[in-house]
């Protein structure tokens, strides 16, 4: 009998429809267009307006899309996989608020802290559900609200990120198509470079920590860079390798959007030209869990059964990685 993968069979993407341009940044911040392109490639994000508006709430859109797609009801759903930085809560899980907005009745689910590595932690973590055969359809979800920690008067951060949300389904196949393998890192003392200092255990929140504005995202900028262009180029050409893949083999290359720069140095070290690479950082900025999901979505109709494809990632953490798979389906 052969082995039983774990393959993508639809994927779907949502994204809010306030555009937040360099233009309005520059009245925001001392920051302009010229520097924020250059640097990133970022031209415009999009942020989720709105009181009482969460995370879970521009996965709802995605993952419905996604059924509708795939001819499935939210019923079917074993298990849900969401990958997020901006839980709705601390806790519950904002799987389990998902699953209750969508009617996943027979679904159970756990959310997944990696911050931008997230959703290549959740579709490997997912894959071995399917392939120990405990379950059949497996919804992996990256998104998140990152407008909700940012801090808009800090011109090192708000110029990178944006909100949006992608997913993909998880089921068996028995013809060699899915994740083949997957490369999977975390090296913790990167917490001091990229981190959300208080609203955990260590420091609840209080006044001080809002007067200090700790409940934003906090980078140290070319420190993160330096380790993410290399760990990330080093992490995709470690899988080629292991996988015998030459360049002419893969078809695409998905990296994490975080930066231009990031995403060319990881495509030079494949040696993969840029028609093969997915980029579209400079429309949504860095949506941390919801970069390699939601460029997924937008490549689906291009994407041909057996396609060989290598998702890359560096995030907070850190952590780092990459999934090396064969697309399962034409769209
Ligand atoms: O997704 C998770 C992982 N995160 C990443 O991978 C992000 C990695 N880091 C980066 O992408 C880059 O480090 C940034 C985009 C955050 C910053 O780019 P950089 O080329 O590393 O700039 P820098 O921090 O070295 O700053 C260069 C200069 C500084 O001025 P001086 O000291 O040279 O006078 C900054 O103060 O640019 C200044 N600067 C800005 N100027 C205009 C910093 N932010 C801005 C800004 N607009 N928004």
């Amino acid at each position: 009998m052969s082995k039983i993968h774990a393959a993508i069979t639809a994927v779907n993407g949502y994204v809010p429809d306030y555009i937040l341009t360099n233009q309005e940044l520059e009245t925001m911040v001392d920051t302009n267009d010229e520097w924020i392109t250059t640097r990133t490639g970022i031209k415009e994000r999009r942020i989720q307006k709105g009181e009482g508006l969460a995370t879970s709430d521009m996965a709802v859109p995605a993952v419905e899309g996604l059924l509708k797609k795939r001819g499935i009801s939210a019923a079917e759903i074993d298990l849900i996989i969401f990958c997020t930085s901006t839980p709705d809560m601390p806790f519950p899980a904002t799987a389990n608020i998902l699953a209750d907005k969508i009617g996943a009745v027979n679904a159970w689910g756990y959310d997944l802290q990696a911050a931008c590595s997230g959703f290549i932690f959740g579709l490997s973590t997912g894959a071995q559900f399917i392939e120990s055969g405990k379950h059949q359809k497996v919804l992996v979800v990256g998104g998140d609200k990152m407008s909700s920690i940012i801090n808009y008067e800090d011109r090192t951060t708000c110029i990178i990120f944006g909100d949006g949300c992608g997913c993909a389904l998880l089921e068996p196949n028995d013809e060699g198509l899915g994740i083949i393998d997957s490369i999977l890192k975390s090296d913790g003392a990167g917490r001091n470079f990229l981190n959300l200092k208080a609203g955990g255990s260590l420091k609840p929140a209080s006044y001080e920590t809002i007067d200090n504005k700790e409940h934003y995202a906090y980078q140290e900028g070319q420190t993160v860079f330096k380790f993410a262009v290399t760990n990330m180029a080093n992490v995709a050409a470690e899988i080629m390798e292991k996988n015998n893949l030459t360049s002419d083999d893969i078809a695409w290359l998905v990296p994490h959007q975080a930066n231009k720069r990031i995403i060319d140095a990881t495509a030079n070290r494949m040696g993969v030209g840029p028609e093969k690479v997915m980029i579209n950082i400079e429309k949504y900025g860095n949506t941390t869990n919801g970069t390699i999901a939601l460029c997924l979505w937008e490549w689906e109709s291009k994407l041909k059964k057996g396609d060989n494809i290598i998702l890359a990632a560096f995030g907070g953490g850190f952590t780092w990685g990459s999934v090396y798979l064969k697309w399962a389906y034409n769209a």
